[in-house]
């Protein structure tokens, strides 16, 4: 098995293509345990995990220390309520304090785009972003090309993507259109222009307000959630409206190609983004994601800290 050079996963800007599939290829190997009746492997036994969450999580921090644990590591759980931050301790005292206590790796999730870069900076082991505001969310978006490989069985060719919601506060969108531009997929943004950012043309991406169009043909299309808590100002007339433009429906979802994957990174909104029968139909990928994601971290955790093939065994 092939190994990776860097230390810190922080942006999926920062993946070369080898590094994708090595990623990806490592998660594979991985994904046999989760089906096991006794889900445990020594790969990682006597290494601390330490996962620090200052946003609310479901799936990420969940699957992360699932994958922890299932690699034999110690994982601790720390959530922003319940750390001294509440009592006026900054980000950076905080992690070098938990670094002092010898963790392997901090995984952080924050509500300020580069809490994770800045870490970096004052921190020797190795950091994981699990989402930081608006900018980046590297791990889902390596869940998704894990999902995308394994249902077309390979991510060459043009893959036709469009992503499908609120854009500019969407740190899901950035990180994929980071890894779908290394690998050479087609991307169409799609939204209100309120949710587009103004200058998304410069990520190499095509924008578009009109759905129906859009996912003419489509191989994948990612939906997302409005993400009220980030948006400052009321940038939609009324849901009902939104639905109307922007929802997923059955009859819509005829347009796209006949073996089109739906993938959305949760949390959903039923009704609002996807339509129910969307969401629990047979294009829907939404729960393979979800059970992918936990193939993703094992395997990220593994190539940052893992050490020789032996430890695989
Ligand atoms: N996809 C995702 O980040 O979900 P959570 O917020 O539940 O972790």
């Amino acid at each position: 098995m092939t190994t990776i050079q860097f230390k810190h996963l922080l942006s999926a800007k920062d993946l070369s293509r080898d590094e994708i599939l090595t990623i990806l290829d490592t998660a594979d190997s991985f994904k046999e345990i989760s089906t096991r009746t006794i889900k445990k492997v020594p790969t990682l036994r006597g290494r601390t995990v330490v996962n620090l969450f200052f946003e609310p999580s479901t799936r990420t921090r969940t699957s992360f220390e699932i994958a922890g644990k299932r690699m034999s590591a110690d994982v601790i759980n720390i959530s922003g309520s319940s750390s001294s931050t509440t009592k006026g301790e900054g980000l950076i005292d905080t992690a070098r304090n938990l670094e002092a206590m010898a963790p392997d790796i901090l995984i952080v999730r924050h509500a300020s785009a580069g809490a994770c870069n800045l870490l970096a900076e004052h921190i020797d082991c190795s950091i994981i972003n699990a989402g930081d505001g608006t900018h980046e969310h590297p791990t889902q978006a390596l869940l998704d090309m894990l999902t995308i490989r394994e249902h077309k069985k390979t991510l060459d060719g043009p893959i036709r993507v469009v992503i499908v919601g609120d854009i500019a506060h969407s740190r899901v969108v950035r990180s994929n259109i980071y890894l779908m531009n290394t690998l050479g997929f087609q991307v169409t943004v799609v939204g209100p222009s309120t949710m587009i950012p103004i200058d998304m043309e410069k990520l190499g991406v095509q924008v578009s307000n009109n759905l129906e169009e859009a996912i003419q043909d489509a191989d994948v299309i990612m939906m997302l959630r409005i993400q009220m808590e980030r948006q400052n100002k009321n940038l939609l007339s009324s849901l009902r409206e939104y639905s109307n433009y922007f929802c997923l429906t059955k009859e819509r979802l005829k347009r796209a190609s006949k073996d089109v994957l739906v993938i959305h990174p949760g949390p959903v909104n039923r009704g609002i983004e996807i339509a129910l029968d969307v969401m629990q139909g047979p294009h829907s990928m939404i729960l393979d994601q979800v059970t992918n994601g936990i193939a993703i971290r094992m395997a990220l955790m593994y190539l940052l800290i893992g050490g020789s093939n032996e430890s695989m065994d």
